[in-house]
């Protein structure tokens, strides 16, 4: 084998200066693709870096660290709160819509993630959602997307992150079904990056004894894989100024927003995000809050339940922005924070994840036996110039497939979109059925081709 710097020899000698050469340890029983594949993922690991991560993030269990001052965060309410207000969101409206006419706005999804906590075995976008013709994640999506190619411009791009355990059926989907009519070259896929395992004294994992155990780096990667895949060329390029960012698991979504994009336009905000009020002091969604002074999400595992339980005066709750991960960013911003190294915090995660000890033994444990290191996207907020909220209505925008049963889980978000064409058609006088909730009995559906917002049923 040559001497280069991906070869045994090299990758060997670093893997020890690093104590990790456990990684070589069944070397001599592996045949020469097993050797390669091997060689192949050590080589993509930088090991500085790493050696700092395990440091700071795997070997020390500290809480992650919350601000000083922790204040509730302001944002602009779903509706109008008067006159001067509904000029500046007609403004916004008209903003928005002229930079997707002009071709300065794309559409992101982030769909690189594993969807364990939903039982499905597939890429999520796959999951068949819509309540009555059965359409899946992905198809939604793109009959939003094409319904606003029509209207404003049909050059406009979606951008698709996946990850390399979803990468080919995602694309194989799309191909199966004709990538439901949209033109191939205007859906771009490209993969994050992947994050090793590591066991709590900081050995990174072997998942068999030719491979390491990787997982996506977290949607936080999404913006360095923007740089790295060369999409941010792409998209200055085209001239796209703006980046439409939504979770491939929020059928509700609106992909792309005319107010959203204005008022994110109109504030000279560099990253944007849409909020809802909480449905109960501890849903799991990030908070919105202002941390010695800067605008920020915290995660709900990492809110103090003081805080969660918060009351104002009235006895409203005291921090009730909740983050749906929608966000608008524009493309300077994600070009200047991924310059370099991306400055995002780690957040660490004790997790039960399959390994190979140094007798070869594969082991599948019942207890959390493993650090996984993540970026989140919304660390990114506190970096930006003037990021800005938008609080929105939950029945209008968010009802996630996260879960197999109960809350959020395809049974509520099937009765969700049911429900929210329901009230849609009611408001044009057509009458369906529904409880005192307003869920119908029977499952409503209308194309994202035809409505994607109520008005256009007038
Ligand atoms: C997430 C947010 C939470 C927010 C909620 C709204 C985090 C940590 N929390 O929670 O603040 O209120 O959604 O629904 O994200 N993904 C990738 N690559 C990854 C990891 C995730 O593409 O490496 C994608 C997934 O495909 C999915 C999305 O990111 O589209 C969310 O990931 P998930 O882990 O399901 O986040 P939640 O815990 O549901």
């Amino acid at each position: 084998m040559q001497k280069n710097q991906h070869s045994y020899e090299n990758l060997f000698e670093q893997s020890k200066t690093h104590n990790q050469d456990h990684l070589f340890g069944f070397w001599n029983k592996l045949d020469d693709s097993q050797q390669n594949r091997l060689l192949m993922q050590i080589a993509e690991l930088d090991f500085d870096r790493l050696d700092e991560l395990i440091r700071n993030n795997v070997l020390s269990a500290e809480p992650f660290p919350l601000p000083q001052k922790i204040e509730p965060a302001f944002f602009y309410p779903a509706e109008p709160k008067n006159d001067k207000q509904r000029n500046e969101y007609q403004r916004a409206w008209e903003v928005g819509e002229n930079a997707l006419r002009a071709g300065k706005v794309c559409a992101f999804t982030v769909a690189g993630g594993a969807g364990t906590r939903l039982g499905f075995d597939g890429p999520k976008g796959m999951f068949k959602i819509s309540p009555v013709l059965n359409k899946s994640l992905f198809q939604l999506f793109a009959e939003y997307i094409l319904n606003c190619k029509k209207r404003y411009n049909p050059d406009l791009r979606w951008y698709m992150m996946t990850s390399t355990t979803n990468h080919q059926e995602t694309i194989q989907f799309f191909k199966d079904n004709n990538f439901f009519g949209l033109n191939p070259a205007h859906v771009v896929f490209f993969q994050q990056g992947m994050m090793p395992a590591f066991s709590t004294d900081g050995k990174i994992l072997l998942d068999t004894p030719s491979s390491l155990s990787l997982s996506p780096d977290g949607h936080g990667g999404s913006l360095r894989a923007l740089r790295k895949s060369g999409a941010l060329d792409d998209m200055r390029r085209l001239g796209v100024e703006y980046i439409s960012y939504f979770q491939v698991d929020n059928p509700l979504v609106r992909c792309l927003d005319p107010l959203f994009i204005g008022l994110h336009i109109q504030s000279g905000s560099e990253m944007s995000s849409k909020s809802l009020s909480k449905a109960h002091d501890l849903e799991r969604v990030g908070n919105f809050v202002i941390g010695d002074d800067k605008l920020m999400v915290i995660e709900y595992s990492d809110l103090p339940d003081e805080l969660a339980h918060a009351q104002n005066p009235d006895a409203s709750r005291k921090f009730d922005a909740g983050s749906i991960a929608i966000h608008i960013l524009s493309r300077n911003f994600v070009e200047r924070i991924t310059e370099g190294d991306l400055k995002l915090p780690y957040h660490r995660a004790l997790k039960k994840v399959p390994y190979v000890d140094s007798n070869g033994n594969r082991f599948k444990p019942t207890e959390p036996n493993a650090i996984k290191l993540e970026q989140f996207v919304f660390d990114a907020i506190p970096l930006a110039q003037n990021p800005i909220v938008l609080q929105t209505r939950r029945e209008e925008e968010f009802s996630p497939v996260k879960n197999a049963d109960g809350a959020d889980s395809p049974e509520t978000c099937r009765r969700d979109l049911s429900a929210r064409t329901a009230r849609w058609l009611k408001r044009m006088d057509v009458h369906i059925k529904c409880d005192e909730n307003g869920y119908p009995a029977c499952g409503v559906e209308i194309s994202p081709l035809r409505a994607i917002f109520e008005s256009d049923l007038k």
